[in-house]
């Protein structure tokens, strides 16, 4: 019986999460991670809806392995994640070689779900047509068993049962981790599939985010993210009617993790961000002083469109409170170009707003009418695309802009930086030529004691999120160290490592 595991992730944090809970489940089941479909007896796509444009990655992918499931029958292929809840069994009748199709919330049956087909796959008088009858077939979706309601789903929450199925091995690297506070969405933005993908807002009981936090920090964790959808609105009733905020929540995490070096959250909601909330970020030193708040738009009037339920002027006093309150706040924001009815004036109130809250960056976006969705229903697409494409990089010419006089201010400060890994262009270049030799790299001699006379480009991080790149050795993963900022670009700092 084969049980060598590919899986591949698309999407957002919430999924890369779910991806390292899932694998935890079936590793401790036996299943074996192998780094090609090739190798594999299992093929799992975990998938985001977000935008049409991260549906069709997916799409190709099963296309492509149309041909494969052909020459290997038993091979077992996985659609989980957000578009399998969003397109449900109709997936099946353009993808009959499709087994299993698992939704973002019923991920915890995954691993019974794959014991199934795997044995099932595996008999020898399984035959193809046996695939099209659907017997081989394993389906988990929120909108085939009951929608659950707000209040079932605060209390029956059983896929609570895969955060708390966490195990951290020494194997495994935990210097970067992400916890989830809350799960789900209420907010329905007229766009935005998530409240259908990923049903209705819970939040965690905060003794197990905390554990959770505990259990990372014991294993050498630097660096906790927080997740939630609109992770501000977090707000847990116990059953005395006491309510945790969200703010309680962070200094309490605080309190207990002690060795934890850095504490984040994303993503946050403009709308009831309380001063409490600030507070706790102002007073508790190991909270990074970051907000990634998505703006969407300048504009009211396509702010009240998408049902955002902000105007422009209580973003901007948001921010401006942010930052009376903590000078150095590092801020990053999404936008949405090209939302129905968008005109020149609105598209100019967005570049306004950026300018005037100098993110350090923004994640820009054409609108994508999404099936499902309050917009498609509602509004027609009707911004050409190529007024979208001349918008978006409208906003990306201003936020490079401002990114590039922001970073330029970096320059000659001492930061501390968290090192994520080597710079992808290094490893591809040197991939791609064995005997390339980077020149930003070559004329630098290493300055920090623990450097080996290999040197690589890494990409590092600072606490508020801006990417570095230093020399150093891909040994130095995972560490906190110290660098000076010594060159900016427009969206990249550089730095070199220091000692003190
Ligand atoms: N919960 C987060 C965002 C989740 S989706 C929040 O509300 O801030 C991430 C981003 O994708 C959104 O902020 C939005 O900018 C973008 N997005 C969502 N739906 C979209 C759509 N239909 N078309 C284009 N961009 C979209
Ligand atoms: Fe989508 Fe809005 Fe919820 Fe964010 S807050 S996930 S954009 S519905
Ligand atoms: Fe995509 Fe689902 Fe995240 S739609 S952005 S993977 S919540």
């Amino acid at each position: 019986m084969g049980r060598r595991l590919y899986i591949e992730t698309f999407g957002c944090q919430m999924n890369v999460l779910d991806t390292q809970l899932v694998l935890g489940q079936l590793r401790a089941q036996g299943y074996q991670v192998v780094d090609t479909p090739d190798d594999a007896d299992i093929v799992l796509y975990n998938t985001c809806s977000v935008r049409e444009h991260a549906e069709q990655k997916v799409w190709s992918r099963l296309g492509e392995l149309r041909a494969t499931k052909q020459q290997r029958p038993n091979l077992v292929i996985g659609v989980i994640g957000c578009m399998a809840e969003r397109e449900g069994t109709g997936l099946f009748r353009r993808y009959p070689h499709v087994n299993i199709l698992c939704g973002p919330a019923e991920l915890d049956k995954l691993p019974a779900m794959l014991h199934n087909a795997v044995v099932t796959s595996a008999k020898p008088s399984d035959t193809d047509h046996v695939s099209h009858s659907g017997r081989r077939r394993q389906v988990a979706l929120m909108a085939s068993t009951t929608r659950r309601s707000s209040t079932l789903a605060a209390t029956d929450d059983h896929l609570e049962n895969l955060d708390l199925s966490r195990s951290v091995s020494s194997t495994d690297d935990v210097s970067q981790a992400y916890v989830r506070i809350t799960r789900g969405c209420n907010k329905f933005c007229t766009y935005c599939v998530v409240p259908y993908t990923r049903g209705p807002e819970v939040h965690r009981p905060p003794q197990n985010i905390i554990d959770e936090v505990i259990k990372l920090a014991d294993a050498g964790a630097r660096e906790v993210t927080l997740l939630g959808q609109t992770v501000n609105h977090y707000a847990y009733r116990h059953p005395d009617a006491r309510v945790t905020s969200f703010a309680d929540l962070l200094y309490r995490i605080h309190e207990a993790t002690p060795a934890l070096p850095r504490l984040r959250f994303v993503t946050s909601f403009p709308r009831d961000f309380t001063d409490a909330a600030l507070q706790a970020m102002r007073d508790c030193p190991r909270i990074c002083h970051y907000l990634h708040i998505p703006a969407q738009s300048g504009s009211d009037r396509i702010l009240k469109l998408m049902n955002r339920g902000y105007t422009a002027r209580q973003y901007l006093d948001l921010i401006d409170r942010a930052k009376s309150m903590m000078p150095d706040i590092s801020l990053a924001t999404d936008f949405i170009v090209g939302f129905p009815t968008e005109t020149e004036d609105d598209h100019r109130r967005s570049m306004d707003l950026l300018r005037y809250c100098r993110f350090k960056n923004s994640f820009i976006f054409k609108y994508s009418p999404r099936p499902g969705t309050i917009a498609i229903d509602r509004f027609e697409d009707d911004v050409p695309e190529p007024d979208k494409r001349r918008r978006n990089n409208e906003l990306l010419a201003v936020q490079q802009e401002v990114s590039a006089e922001n970073n330029r201010q970096m320059i000659g400060k001492r930061v501390e930086v968290i090192i994520e890994g080597e710079s992808k262009l290094t490893s591809r270049q040197a991939k791609a030529d064995p005997s390339f030799v980077d020149l930003t790299i070559a004329g630098n001699k290493p300055a920090h004691p623990h450097l080996s006379p290999t040197v690589t480009q890494l990409i590092a991080r600072t606490r508020g999120d801006q990417i570095v790149c230093v020399d150093g050795g891909p040994f130095l993963k995972g560490q906190l160290l110290r660098v000076q900022i010594t060159d900016s670009q427009s969206l990249t700092l550089f730095g070199k490592l220091i000692a003190d």
